[in-house]
């Protein structure tokens, strides 16, 4: 799709793409000199398959305080992208005939990534009258008892909307009644955020143990070609995907030991910032005021 919307802009078509986000500013300085100081350092052998401890440690910390979320390092897997690691989710948790619930509109990715793992996919509509969410009433009725993973995005590629805590609560009240459904929760796009507090289905510990959270540093520090994120899933699931992110089909092979550097600088910088300086630093960034 992205290639498509590329080949008709080269040939002066008016393209708005709709597929992948691609941040309209550049890596920070700061990232770029953690990399370039990692060339010089001789970062460059093969990194743990499950990322570097330190790094796991910083992203623990992000998420206790961003989130308000504690997690412990078994559960966090560093991968080469947001892209590979619900490839990985998926490929671990879906079976043939399983049912994955995509709330629509919805990133391209998602509905291939169900057929490559021989998964049916099952659209949950949504429209403007609604900002284009669900509702907890739309989702009790797409469930069904080969329903096995549901996807959540939010801030989401494409529509932008973003849901509030009131409303992942009541979706997790549903959630929480079909313990055997595991959440994807898509969070990519959680520093793309100009209209609130970012809020994770991941903070509800009723269903805590069913959320695999998918994050990284791609789109809030414009990275995408650098390949680097986090993974954070639910307890139950560790072992398998441990092992799987070592698996030869993944479309790229382990965690660079570069962007380990340079998202080690992103996340200690955030820290030592601290949450309310957060949003200036990251506008800045952008150029936008
Ligand atoms: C919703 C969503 N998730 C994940 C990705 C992929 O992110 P990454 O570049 O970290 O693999 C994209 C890319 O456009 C996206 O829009």
């Amino acid at each position: 799709m992205a290639a498509k919307a590329r080949e008709l802009k080269a040939a002066g078509k008016d393209i708005i793409s709709l597929s992948l986000g691609e941040p309209d500013f550049n890596t920070p300085d700061f990232i770029k000199e953690a990399a370039v100081q990692a060339i010089h350092d001789n970062y460059s052998s093969y990194s743990p398959v499950d990322g570097y401890v330190d790094l796991k440690d910083a992203i623990i910390t992000k998420f206790k305080r961003d989130n308000n979320i504690d997690y412990n390092q078994n559960q966090i897997v560093v991968s080469t992208g947001a892209k590979q690691s619900i490839a990985n989710v998926a490929m671990v948790l879906l079976n043939p005939g399983d049912e994955v619930l995509l709330p629509a509109p919805y990133w391209v990715s998602y509905s291939a990534i169900a057929i490559l793992c021989e998964a049916k996919f099952v659209e949950v509509p949504s429209s403007i009258d609604t900002d284009f969410k669900i509702t907890p009433e739309q989702l009790e009725a797409a469930i069904t008892p080969k329903t096995k993973m549901v996807f959540f995005n939010s801030p989401n590629n494409p529509s932008g909307t973003i849901y509030t805590e009131k409303e992942y609560r009541a979706l997790a009240k549903v959630l929480e009644k079909h313990p055997q459904i595991y959440i994807l929760s898509d969070e990519i796009y959680e520093h793309i955020n100009y209209s609130g507090k970012h809020e994770s289905i991941a903070q509800f510990e009723s269903i805590r143990n069913q959320v695999a959270i998918v994050n990284g540093v791609s789109k809030g520090y414009a990275m995408t070609g650098w390949r680097l994120n986090e993974n954070i899933e639910a307890q139950l699931l560790v072992p398998s995907l441990h092992a799987n992110s070592s698996l030869p089909w993944k479309h790229l092979d382990r965690n660079n030991p570069l962007d380990f550097e340079a998202e080690m600088e992103t996340l200690k910088s955030e820290v030592a910032s601290g949450d309310r300086e957060r949003k200036p630093v990251f506008l800045n960034f952008t150029g936008h005021t």
